[in-house]
């Protein structure tokens, strides 16, 4: 790798199982992409639950402080899985990182026995909505003004389902 390689590469991201040490990362980038934030300390009671378990994207290359990606974070019980939440750092927008943590998770859904994996999502969002699309998600359901906006408007939480088998 050049010097000037050094600077200009773009980072590089791999995906592992979301651990102790992500938690604090994970909590300030849920602070910047959620309206109601968790703390590290929920999300560290939600990772310690038997049939909770999670994903995060870290840098492997390209810069002197790795940056933490995005982390997703999902629950499997009785067949049936869903996701709790997940959230990339908007300086990685759009470079994949949400897609492939999607696949983790769904494919460890998969291994702990679940047939199908839900999520709500806001009908405003057009990204995770685009993303879940994707992946294949379709909508099964509707919660009516179930999240209520900076302005006080309510918008729709969509249910979307994948089969994974
Ligand atoms: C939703 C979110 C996780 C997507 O992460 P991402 O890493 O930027 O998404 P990816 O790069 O993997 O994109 C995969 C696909 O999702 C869709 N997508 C992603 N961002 C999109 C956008 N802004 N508008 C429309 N579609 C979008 C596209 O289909 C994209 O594929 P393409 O780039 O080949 O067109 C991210 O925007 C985010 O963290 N949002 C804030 C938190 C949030 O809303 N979480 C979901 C709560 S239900």
């Amino acid at each position: 790798m050049s010097f000037t390689d050094y600077f200009t590469r773009r980072a590089e991201f791999d995906i592992f199982p979301l651990e102790e040490g992500d938690l604090e990362a994970a909590a300030t980038l849920h602070r910047h992409r959620f309206a109601a934030p968790w703390s590290d300390g929920e999300i560290h009671a939600l990772l310690t639950q038997d049939t909770v378990f999670g994903f995060a994207a870290r840098q492997t290359s390209g810069g002197f402080r790795p940056s933490f990606g995005g982390f997703v974070l999902s629950r499997a019980a009785a067949g049936e899985a869903e996701i709790l939440t997940i959230g990339v750092d908007p300086r990685f927008a759009r470079s994949g990182l949400g897609w492939r943590l999607m696949q983790a998770v769904t494919r460890e859904a998969l291994v702990k026995g679940a047939e199908a994996i839900f999520l709500e999502v806001d009908e405003t969002n057009e990204a995770a909505i685009g993303l879940y699309r994707k992946l294949g998600f379709s909508k099964v359901g509707e919660r009516r003004a179930y999240y209520q906006g900076a302005g006080g408007a309510r918008t729709a939480a969509l249910v979307m389902r994948l089969d994974l088998r």
